[in-house]
């Protein structure tokens, strides 16, 4: 049986290729290990690179608390946010989002109910779920930002509070919009990042929770720390989530190149929409803007277009990626989860298709893209083909 998602073994152009700073810029970092002899528990290099990231993200309230990764810091928000499941078991979610996203409602024992997304922010509508027929029982909703794309966090907000529903927001891969479109983090919300090695700016595995409610982040750090702040005094629901000194020493040299790295996803991005302007596709290609530069996008008006693009660059060795599968509710090892209709979800998710994206990727690669992207659109022509024939 054909699988549902092919990956190519040996692509020649990857989809993803994750560039981490080279071992010799770690050096002065793990050099300090070596003196402090402290690998853990948010030790110096990780209180460091707290306050820097504070910093960079201007947090002048609450603060940032660092995990041991993506997921470890969405657990962590939602004890904080919520708490252990209660009486109000349902946590509602997108059946759009990475699998992590419900695995961590589930390890906090709720039972998930997948929703629908909106078609233009491809995320939860708050005013939708205000008339949700189950809202009485929902005790959590966690936000996915899609691809980096932040949701209008006030209205979130003022869902919050009218409500009284805790929401945790998903910015798994927002670092890099979080910065390029800055956006006020209510009090009530927690934001989850990940720094896993293939988001825009990472650390191997790695993660953090964004709160400007000081209470709220005081709960995050105790979620994430065995309950202990302080004292060895253990105060509510928790995990051990913490980031190691050696993934700290890691993002501590990312930080140190941020600029630099910055820099060449511009330029990625850039030569992108150049050869996709050249070669008529510019209008259906997402890359940078607010989405992360984790990713390139190939937004096609139908699923066959989609699939006939993925295939056609799979030929030339090209590896492309629907990044959310089908959406939770199609997977079929996991789940079956309470469920919404789901016409959006099962419209986009195979209309969005992933195009490789990374910071050194050759602007001869970015061309071989986009012309194939074209030429499977019948945008330009195959040379010496009349007709491509699409299905
Ligand atoms: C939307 C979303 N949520 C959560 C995660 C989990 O992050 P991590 O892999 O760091 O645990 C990811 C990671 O890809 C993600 O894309």
């Amino acid at each position: 049986m054909k699988p549902a998602f092919p990956t190519l073994p040996a692509p020649h152009i990857p989809v993803a290729k994750p560039r981490l700073p080279e071992a010799h810029r770690l050096m002065p970092y793990l050099e300090r290990l070596d003196q402090s002899r402290i690998y853990a528990n948010i030790g110096p290099v990780c209180q460091e690179l707290k306050e820097r990231l504070g910093k960079h993200f201007d947090i002048t309230e609450g603060g940032l608390a660092l995990t041991a990764s993506g997921s470890a810091a969405l657990v962590g928000a939602i004890l904080a946010a919520a708490g252990r499941r209660t009486n109000r078991p349902i946590a509602l979610c997108a059946s759009y989002t990475f699998v992590a996203t419900l695995s961590a409602i589930q390890c906090c024992g709720y039972d998930p109910h997948l929703a629908d997304i909106d078609p233009n922010t491809w995320a939860l509508d708050p005013d939708a779920l205000r008339r949700h027929p189950r809202l009485h029982e929902v005790g959590l909703v966690a936000v996915t930002a899609p691809y980096g794309r932040l949701p209008d966090l006030d209205a979130w907000a003022r869902f919050r509070r009218d409500t009284g529903i805790p929401v945790v927001i998903d910015a798994a891969a927002s670092f890099d919009v979080l910065e390029r479109l800055p956006r006020a983090i209510p009090p009530d919300l927690p934001v989850v990042l990940s720094f896993h090695a293939t988001k825009a700016f990472g650390c191997g595995e790695g993660g953090a929770v964004i709160c400007t409610d000081p209470d709220l982040f005081l709960r995050v750090i105790r979620a994430t720390n065995n309950g202990f702040f302080g004292a060895r005094h253990v105060i509510g629901d928790n995990i051990n989530g913490k980031m190691s000194e050696y993934h700290g020493c890691v993002a501590m040299a990312a930080l140190d190149y941020w600029g630099a790295t910055l820099w060449d996803y511009k330029q990625t991005a850039k030569a992108y929409h150049h050869a996709a302007n050249a070669n008529g596709i510019d209008a259906m290609l997402r890359v940078g803007g607010d989405t992360s530069y984790a990713y390139a996008l190939l937004h096609t008006s139908t699923e066959e277009q989609a699939i006939f693009v993925r295939d056609q660059l799979a030929a030339k060795g090209i590896d492309s990626r629907f990044w959310y599968g089908r959406g939770l509710h199609r997977e079929t090892g996991f789940g079956p989860f309470d469920c919404d209709p789901m016409p959006v979800t099962d419209s986009l998710s195979h209309r969005l298709l992933g195009l490789p994206f990374y910071a050194d990727l050759a602007i001869s690669a970015i061309e071989e893209i986009c012309k194939t992207v074209a030429q499977a659109m019948e945008i330009i022509p195959i040379e010496g083909v009349q007709n491509v024939g699409r299905p």
